[in-house]
């Protein structure tokens, strides 16, 4: 199945899998790209040194093309960009652009700049920016999104830019493939659906999680970080959603107690901290100290296997998923249920 996707990234399959902090590991990634599709290591949560270990364990465990996801604001970013470049990792993406210059320098090396956007007038920055491709993630999808369905979204963008547009938010399934190359898309992206593979790092008490709730249950809040992010209403997600200001100071305040025991950042600091990233906001002081703790609470599922004591940032798509394949069973099903699907829908044209 050859695509504008899979010529520009080098894949046999117009699949990707996206990066997820904590989730995407370097044996995800492998597997992916052994199995014919791309994956995306999840370098955003990464220190630098773990990047670049990452990047070896990959290119240990295959010698298919993958590629890196970083933000541009944490402090390594250009360094992250001097590693993808050194490595000839074949594309990166981010959620928000790193500068023309930093584009430019990307592409001039040869990587493949894949950024991923939620809403129309990103994706036209991103373009101007200099992307190669864009992923549009529809409301459906997990972790950070925006408000607009994947299939809007979709036929919104492919009208208002001239590159390649992947579509991401709400995919499963073979028809899912195909549905989305009808509307223009050269592929697809996944999220959730990878996470709930064999290979995925998650611990089976949170993949367990997963499996058993429904999509009316995987809402998008904004009480994690002051963004819309979708994810598990699970008893710590109910708490945040009912809490009023005074009592998301104080659940902010008990989970960063927890967590200061963990990390060794005294209370103080970390209310210091938050009265400082507060004042460029429009967060309450607990709203702010919650956000700081939004990588410890969503490790606390994700890595540690305590569902419920954590976040799970999830898709909606979570609510049809009822098994865990591993990556080349999941890709290849995909494969064959998208060709069935092309013969069944050829089957209904009229032979005159
Ligand atoms: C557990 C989880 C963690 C995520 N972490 C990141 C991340 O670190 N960086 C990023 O750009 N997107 C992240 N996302 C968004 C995904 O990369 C992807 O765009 C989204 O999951 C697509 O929707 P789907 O889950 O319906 O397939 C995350 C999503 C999930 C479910």
């Amino acid at each position: 199945m050859q695509t504008a996707l899979t010529e520009r990234l080098g894949c046999r399959y117009p699949i990707v899998q996206t990066a997820m902090g904590w989730v995407a590991d370097p044996v995800l990634v492998a597997a992916t790209a052994n199995a014919g599709g791309f994956g995306f290591l999840a370098g955003a949560v990464m220190t630098l040194e773990e990047v670049e270990q990452g990047i070896k364990q990959i290119k240990s465990l295959t010698d298919k093309p993958f590629g890196v996801n970083f933000h541009m604001y944490v402090p390594h970013a250009e360094q992250i960009i001097d590693l993808c470049i050194e490595h000839q990792v074949r594309a990166v993406s981010y959620s928000r652009s790193p500068s023309s210059a930093a584009v430019k320098r990307l592409k001039d090396a040869g990587v493949v700049c894949m950024p991923t956007v939620g809403a129309l007038k990103h994706a036209v920055k991103a373009v101007e920016f200099g992307a190669d491709i864009v992923v549009v993630q529809g409301g459906e999808g997990g972790g950070h999104t925006g408000s607009v369905a994947t299939s809007i979204l979709l036929k919104q963008v492919r009208k208002a830019v001239n590159v390649p547009v992947v579509a991401a938010g709400g995919f499963s399934e073979g028809a899912d493939l195909v549905s989305a190359l009808a509307l223009g898309a050269s592929g697809i992206a996944m999220g959730t659906r990878f996470l709930l593979t064999q290979e995925s790092p998650v611990p089976e008490a949170t993949k367990a999680i997963y499996l058993q709730t429904p999509p009316e249950k995987i809402i998008t809040s904004t009480k994690l970080d002051g963004l819309p992010q979708r994810m598990i209403l699970n008893p710590l997600l109910s708490r945040l959603e009912k809490a009023s200001s005074l009592q998301m100071l104080l659940l902010a305040v008990k989970n960063g107690l927890a967590f200061t025991k963990l990390t060794g950042v005294s209370l103080f600091g970390m209310l210091k901290s938050a009265m400082a990233m507060q004042k460029n906001t429009d967060l309450t002081l607990g709203q702010t100290m919650m956000a700081a703790n939004a990588p410890m609470m969503i490790q606390e599922a994700m890595v540690k296997g305590h569902p419920n004591d954590g976040i799970l940032p999830s898709g909606q798509v979570a609510g049809v998923i009822t098994e865990l394949p591993t990556v080349a069973e999941l890709i290849e099903r995909i494969i064959r249920e998208a060709d069935q699907t092309f013969d069944n829908l050829n089957a209904l044209r009229s032979p005159n």
